[in-house]
């Protein structure tokens, strides 16, 4: 390819961190990790981070955390990647899709706010039926990277008395602000609980790796506890002087830990995310000059109250200009040396969630109309003014 789809971006500071640790004698969960925490709580603004090995094992201690029952109900949208619907299914829960927005394609919240309506009068509602279990909680998703309309879910939720868990997967750094005389807040200040993740292509990257963050101590410490086993008294000591061999297993936890060697990368590239992030949107800027003058393209925009993190660069194609579709598109790309990916097929048209609650397309027209016109560009912090223009004349090519 002669423009990936992404490349991550790694220095010899954090190939150094990583020989450093290795050296050190200690590999898993220990001093890094809980340095790591220490800076990204500070980073983001919020008193507790918790590093896990994925975000979905972020998304999934979330909803322990919350008190998720077998039978209840969990919000979560349809345009999103499996796991912010599967960390539900784990419990036997029963998750409640909802549309998106037409233009963030994140969460709608007004259909949200309908389908709570409806179980809460005991209706049919988004394709799920009564009796309904209680609603537990919400997990708005920040598409891209730009932040969903949390004070309108906060507002929701704090109506229906559910919780609200961020799927901030794409989000690092990302702000909102309520208008333009508003602070603007940053994720992982907004929910409950945000989810994060550092898997390979994400705004930092620890190859696999998660974080998930709150200011309230009951939570840190269950999800803590739930971590590793549900073993008391900080069992990741327990081969060190300040530990100790003995340990209660207090509930049926996981094994969702970060080791040593993922935190000390993720120290460096957290120390790096503005550079990285500038990057970014340097290249969304390159994008929506090179772009401008190709028919049939809609471009990603930053809302005036938002600051992207400009995780994925999703442009949407006019059929009616692009008359051979979005899959021949994408191969034309292919055969011109640029991979794309498409971000996503709504979770309700995946073959288990479709056949599990009889799903149909007509529930959620907004992410059922979007999905077939979604080409998902490469963007990554190396990528040159020539690989744009590149991406570019490949689209042009194909006209
Ligand atoms: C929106 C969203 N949520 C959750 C995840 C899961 O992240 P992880 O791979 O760290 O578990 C992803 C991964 O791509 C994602 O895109």
């Amino acid at each position: 390819m002669k423009v990936p789809f992404f490349k991550p971006t790694i220095g010899e500071e954090e190939i150094a961190a990583v020989v450093t640790c290795l050296r050190s004698g200690w590999l898993t969960t220990g001093a890094q990790t809980r340095e790591f925490e220490a800076e990204f709580a500070r980073y983001v603004g919020a008193k507790h981070a918790v590093a896990l090995n994925s975000c979905t094992a972020a998304l999934h201690l979330a909803l322990e955390a919350v008190g998720l029952q077998r039978g209840e109900l969990v919000l979560v949208p349809t345009m999103t990647f499996a796991a912010t619907a599967e960390v539900v299914r784990y419990f036997d829960a029963v998750p409640v899709f909802v549309d998106c927005d037409p233009r963030t394609q994140c969460i709608d919240v007004a259909a949200a706010a309908r389908t709570l309506e409806q179980i809460a009068a005991g209706q049919p509602a988004a394709g799920v039926f009564g009796p309904y279990g209680r609603v537990r909680a919400i997990i708005p998703m920040h598409y891209a990277g730009q932040m969903a309309d949390v004070d309108a879910v906060n507002a929701l939720a704090a109506t229906h008395g559910i919780s609200v868990i961020e799927d901030a997967a794409h989000t690092l750094p990302a702000f909102t602000r309520t208008n333009g005389s508003a602070p603007w807040r940053a994720v992982g200040t907004t929910a409950a609980i945000t989810c994060f993740s550092f898997y390979a292509n994400k705004c930092i990257t620890t190859g696999e790796g998660g974080m998930a963050v709150t200011d309230d101590d009951t939570y840190a410490d269950r999800m803590r506890l739930m971590s590793l086993h549900g073993m008391s008294k900080d069992a990741w000591k327990r081969y060190t002087a300040a530990g100790s061999w003995y340990y209660e297993i207090v509930a049926p936890g996981f094994k969702y830990n970060l080791t040593d060697i993922a935190s000390a990368i993720g120290r460096v590239q957290l120390a790096r995310a503005e550079e990285l992030w500038e990057a970014r949107r340097a290249v969304a800027a390159m994008y929506e000059v090179a772009l401008a003058g190709i028919p049939g393209l809609e471009r990603p925009t930053e809302d005036a109250n938002r600051r992207h993190s400009w995780h994925l660069y999703s442009i949407r194609l006019d059929l009616e200009v692009w008359t051979k579709g979005r899959d021949a598109f994408i191969d034309g790309l292919k055969e011109r040396g640029v991979a794309s990916s498409v971000h996503w097929q709504p979770l309700h048209m995946q073959p288990y969630y479709r056949q599990a609650y009889a799903l149909t397309t007509q529930l959620f027209p907004v992410a059922a109309g979007l999905w077939p016109r979604l080409v998902t560009l490469p963007l990554y912090p190396g990528m040159t003014r020539d690989d744009v223009e590149l991406v570019a004349d490949a689209i042009r090519s194909l006209q």
